[in-house]
């Protein structure tokens, strides 16, 4: 039997489930039966890693069996990843990398380990094959029609290939796969993540057509200054999918790639076209400094200094504090919190909110002056 399938949908078992419960409270029978599988717990959604396998010298797919809360997604959709490390708990959001409706039950996330970036080294190096680790459900508004998609442009960069290749996966996997043009950047030919996989889908199907876009030189290092020379541009779209005004959009990758191609496809009113998935928030330009102060996280008691800039998750989190979170980028919710007095900036529009008790999101929010916060 699949340990991730519990038989939820029976009905003694719902009625042994309510009897059990009663015994069980303060808690649940589901917070003991995690004890036994973690993935037939009902009141969590966790996932078992079953395989790790390194793509680049710094991305690592990691195949996952869900438990048995999970259900079926889009490829492209992303889901929330907790990480616990040393007691405390991250949550960070990515893709889903593999095809729809496996028929082993697992998905694979694939990670890049990005310099100082303390969650995703622990993700990349220290994670391991047996490891339980919670998940949400699958997200996002980032997918494949359902209907044949018509000649799809796909255009990535670095890590924003894994929506990508879940796409391309599917495409294989039910046979449908459309006449597609893909341009991807990545620094060097060493670093394209899944590279063996899109040569097997170039080898496999000539209306594939990948650009692979080395963006530095040979031998250069990678913290040596970037040029654009190789970066997106008309003249470099033009040679590499010239037929690019009839082709529906799907772009991922780093924020001033997806600004430059929004721009682009917005200066030809084919704006409706483009489609792109982004994994931080869109931060708007201030004429204003930030405007530093005091921020007090009331439920803890901790007072720190701000920059006015920071957002106050992050300013929370470098405090030793654990405020909820999810996303990181203004669209869940998760981090939702009682401003108590005070005035913060949203850093996404610079609206400024400063009634006592609204709802902020820290994670887009700075403070201007002294803030209480009530975390
Ligand atoms: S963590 Fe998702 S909105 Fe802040």
């Amino acid at each position: 039997m699949d340990v991730s399938t519990a038989p939820r949908g029976n009905a003694v078992f719902r009625l042994v489930k309510t009897v059990s419960d009663a015994f069980a409270f303060p808690l649940k029978a589901s917070h003991y039966i995690e004890l036994v599988n973690p993935l037939w717990a009902d009141h969590t959604l966790q996932a078992r890693i079953e395989k790790v396998w390194d793509e680049t010298s710094t991305a690592r797919t990691l195949t996952l069996r869900p438990g048995g809360n999970w259900r079926s997604f889009k490829p492209g959709q992303h889901l929330r990843v907790g990480i616990p490390i040393g007691g405390r708990h991250f949550t960070r959001t990515y893709s889903i990398s593999s095809a729809t409706e496996p028929m082993d039950g697992c998905f694979t996330i694939t990670v890049k380990a990005i310099p100082n970036g303390f969650v995703s080294n622990h993700i990349v190096r220290q994670l391991k094959v047996g490891d339980y680790i919670p998940i949400g459900i699958p997200q996002g508004d980032f997918y494949l029609p359902d209907a044949q998609p018509v000649r799809p442009l796909f255009i990535t960069a670095g890590s924003g290939i894994t929506p990508i290749m879940s796409m391309l996966s599917t495409l294989d996997k039910e046979e449908r796969f459309p006449d597609a043009c893909h341009i991807h950047y990545a620094p060097h030919a060493q670093d394209v993540i899944f590279s063996k996989a899109l040569t097997a889908l170039e080898n496999k199907y000539n209306r594939y057509h990948l650009s692979r876009v080395f963006t530095r030189e040979v031998g250069a290092d990678l913290n040596a200054p970037v040029s654009t020379h190789h970066h997106f541009s008309e003249a470099q779209l033009m040679s590499l999918c010239p037929d690019w005004r009839e082709r529906d959009v799907y772009a991922c990758g780093p924020q001033s790639l997806l600004d430059a191609l929004e721009a682009f496809w917005d200066q030809q009113g084919l704006r409706r076209q483009l489609h792109t998935e982004r994994f931080r928030a869109t931060l708007a330009t201030s004429s204003q400094p930030g405007q530093a102060g005091r921020v007090s996280f009331s439920k803890s008691g901790t007072v720190v200094d701000s920059d006015g800039t920071t957002n106050l998750l992050r300013i929370a989190e470098d405090n030793g504090l654990n405020p909820e979170h999810g996303c990181r980028m203004g669209i869940c919710h998760g981090c939702d919190a009682k401003l108590v007095e005070g005035c913060v900036r949203d850093l996404r529009t610079n609206a400024l909110l400063s009634e006592a008790g609204q709802v902020i999101q820290i994670c887009v929010c700075a403070s201007v002056g002294d803030a209480t916060i009530d975390v």
